[in-house]
């Protein structure tokens, strides 16, 4: 009997040694000291010894009890901390690492060149007005005087969402919005999307425009060819020559159209001007008409209104030569900007 109590002392630290988890060490445990464990039946014998050796065989019971009992709290220990370190080793982190640079955004290059017209003709004086992209037939060209059977409604590739609801095809009927809320003078420009069913290199189904009006007592061509002498050579630069050429809108009379010299050949005539002249806009004086759809008074107002495509002077003024580059998001273009 005395014999075996070393021997499982012997073996219970060898199994302790060699167990690597909190579940095995808890069997050692039952298999030693729980209530039907080795050592529990060996101390629950010690009755049935002859009373001489009860004592010397109890306390050595005892003993031996004691010492695995603590090698169990030791091995527990021991593969506690050897937890811990792996726990601290998965979760190292190299303060020493350079952080990583937040990726700033920026304004796509459309937004940029929206953004410098608008200030430009902000600093002149001009508010901005809005409306809406879907648009009644009436504004976007009844008011502009195009009436419905009117061959100029076939230089616009109109969608149409009903027989009296379009997708804007221009700004302009902003303008008559806006005089139809106001009396002179007005002085506004007004950016947005605009539709049309178009698509190659240089048209897509959405673009942008900015509209400008003007109208007062007294307005004159002059006025209208100040404003935009004083628009291009802010927008392309204080050289940029500047040229009106007749023109027809429904909604103007005179009516013209505007172009830069070519930003790429300075006007000698190259692949993309053919002539040295890029038109930028459409421009005119308010014909009569359209101030009879908004009640002003034709014998004491005048005025004039232009229109200008922000891709196409984004597209000149970066020498951009396809206008599908600003939908497709592709950053390696974006970030030039
Ligand atoms: N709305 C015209 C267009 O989109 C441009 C324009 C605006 C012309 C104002 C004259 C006056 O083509």
């Amino acid at each position: 009997m005395r014999e075996a109590l070393d021997l499982w002392q012997q073996e219970a630290v060898q199994e302790l040694t060699s167990a690597q988890s909190e579940q095995e060490v808890t069997q050692i445990r039952i298999k030693y000291l729980g209530r039907k464990g080795l050592i529990t039946g060996a101390l629950r014998e010690i009755g049935s010894l002859p009373p001489a050796e009860r004592r010397r065989f109890g306390q050595k019971a005892n003993q031996i009890k004691a010492f695995i009992e603590k090698a169990i709290a030791d091995r527990l220990e021991e593969l506690r901390q050897v937890k811990v370190a792996q726990e601290l080793e998965a979760a190292w982190v190299d303060v020493t690492l350079p952080g990583r640079r937040p990726l700033f955004g920026r304004k796509h290059p459309l937004t940029q060149v929206l953004d410098e017209v608008v200030t430009i003709f902000i600093r002149l004086g001009f508010s901005v007005a809005e409306g809406p992209e879907i648009e009644l037939d009436y504004y976007n060209f009844e008011a502009l005087n195009i009436p419905k059977d009117h061959p100029a409604r076939d230089m616009q590739d109109t969608f149409y969402l009903s027989d009296e609801v379009v997708l804007r095809t221009h700004t302009s009927p902003v303008q008559v919005r806006v005089m139809e809320q106001q009396s002179p003078p007005v002085r506004i420009i007004a950016p947005g999307k605009v539709y049309r069913c178009d698509a190659d290199i240089t048209h897509t189904p959405m673009f942008h425009q900015v509209e400008g009006l003007v109208v007062d007592e007294g307005i004159s061509f002059a006025d209208l060819k100040g404003v935009l002498e004083l628009f291009v050579t802010q927008f392309f630069g204080p050289e940029t020559r500047m040229r009106f050429r007749p023109s027809y809108f429904p909604f103007t009379e005179p009516s013209a159209e505007v172009d830069i010299q070519c930003v790429i050949c300075q006007g000698k005539g190259c692949a993309l001007c053919h002539s040295g002249w890029l038109e930028i806009l459409g421009a005119g004086m308010v014909d009569p008409a359209v101030y009879s759809f908004v009640n002003y008074d034709p014998e004491r107002f005048t005025g004039f209104a232009f229109g200008m495509g922000i891709e196409r002077l984004t597209m000149l003024k970066y020498g951009i030569d396809n206008i599908r580059l600003f939908f497709e998001n592709d950053l390696r273009f974006l970030r030039q900007f």
